[in-house]
């Protein structure tokens, strides 16, 4: 479960959010959606922690699977280890005994914790992590004579492909993955699809590509007005529901304006006269009536209604 607490966020003056609370349950798939410059990647950087809010808080597992945003942090590795470098406290355990191994004496200490590490590397599937790296790979269309070499080697395609097989590796309790589909095959869409399909843990994922959402999401999570509303359904879905919402506020405020006109005309009428405590009244009324204005939405431009006659 991933919670999000009152948290806000503004750059200068643009505000991005105000007082969100939400959160995030195992077992569902969230589209994170919005409009350009809404604030998708902002979230997704303030839930897995690499940003912190400005008001609020973030509550998340332990175990994150997180899309790299940076091609060029790992170019020194092999490709494999780059992989198992997603699960972080299997690879500090591996690097922690190699270096215990290379010492020319051991003492008594260092057998100690040996044992300790051996026994981390045994509860993080480290002694299949190279296999289970590679089938990861694999269905990345990631070639095997690729896998041992360094990813400074690999063309930029390539790495991107390599740092998301680094997301889903090592049984993550959530995973956040802004926009994974860049630079994907069709291939590789396909089988990612079926990956994240099966995944029991919290995901969070971005895409302009909406068949990817539509393919993946139970819930779409839309970010909008300054706020998050989370919708049931995939991304169809959301948008249609949307629509409705858009179309209820519409009707809801076309009545007020027919309501202030008649009173607006009574007004007009009557002020010069001597009901003036029922034109007062009125415009009291009025006052209360004003149309709040119709938020700006996403789906507000480009936007098409059909009313259906019969
Ligand atoms: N570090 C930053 N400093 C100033 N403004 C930023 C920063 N990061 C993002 N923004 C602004 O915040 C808004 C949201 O950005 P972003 O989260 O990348 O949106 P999205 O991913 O939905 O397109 C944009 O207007 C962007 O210019
Ligand atoms: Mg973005």
């Amino acid at each position: 479960m991933i919670s999000v607490s009152n948290v806000s966020m503004r750059y200068g003056a643009k505000v991005l959010f105000d007082e969100v609370s939400t959160s995030f349950t195992p077992g569902k798939r969230y589209g994170l959606t919005g409009p350009n410059g809404a604030g998708k990647s902002t979230f997704m950087n303030l839930l897995t922690g690499e940003l912190e809010p400005q008001k609020g808080s973030v509550v998340r597992p332990r175990k994150l699977g997180v899309l790299s945003q940076d091609q060029f942090a790992y170019d020194q590795y092999r490709v494999l280890d780059t992989v198992i470098m997603g699960n972080k406290r299997l690879w500090a355990a591996l690097v922690e005994r190699d270096e215990i191994y290379a010492k020319a004496e051991m003492t008594d200490a260092d057998g100690m914790k040996l044992g300790e590490l051996e026994g981390v590397v045994g509860e993080e599937d480290g002694y299949t992590a190279e296999a289970d790296a590679a089938i990861l790979l694999q269905g990345l269309d990631i070639p095997q004579e690729c896998h041992e070499r360094k990813m400074g080697e690999l063309q930029g395609g390539q790495k991107v492909r390599v740092l998301l097989a680094q997301a889903l590796f090592g049984h993550p309790q959530a995973l956040l993955l802004d926009e994974p589909t860049n630079h994907l095959d069709l291939d590789s869409i396909h089988w990612l699809k079926s990956f994240l399909n099966d995944y029991e843990g919290v995901l969070i994922v971005t895409s302009h590509d909406r068949h990817f959402l539509n393919g993946i999401c139970t819930h779409i999570a839309d970010i909008d007005y300054e706020t998050i509303i989370t919708y049931t359904g995939t991304y169809d879905d959301m948008v249609v529901a949307k629509t409705q919402i858009r179309s209820q506020i519409e009707g809801q405020n076309a009545q007020r304006e027919k309501k202030i006109a008649q009173l607006n005309d009574f007004i007009a009428r009557f002020s010069a006269g001597t009901r003036s405590s029922q034109v007062q009244s009125r415009r009291k009324e009025v006052e209360r009536l004003q149309v709040t204005e119709l938020a700006k939405s996403n789906i507000q431009r480009p936007f098409l209604k059909f009313e259906q006659k019969r």
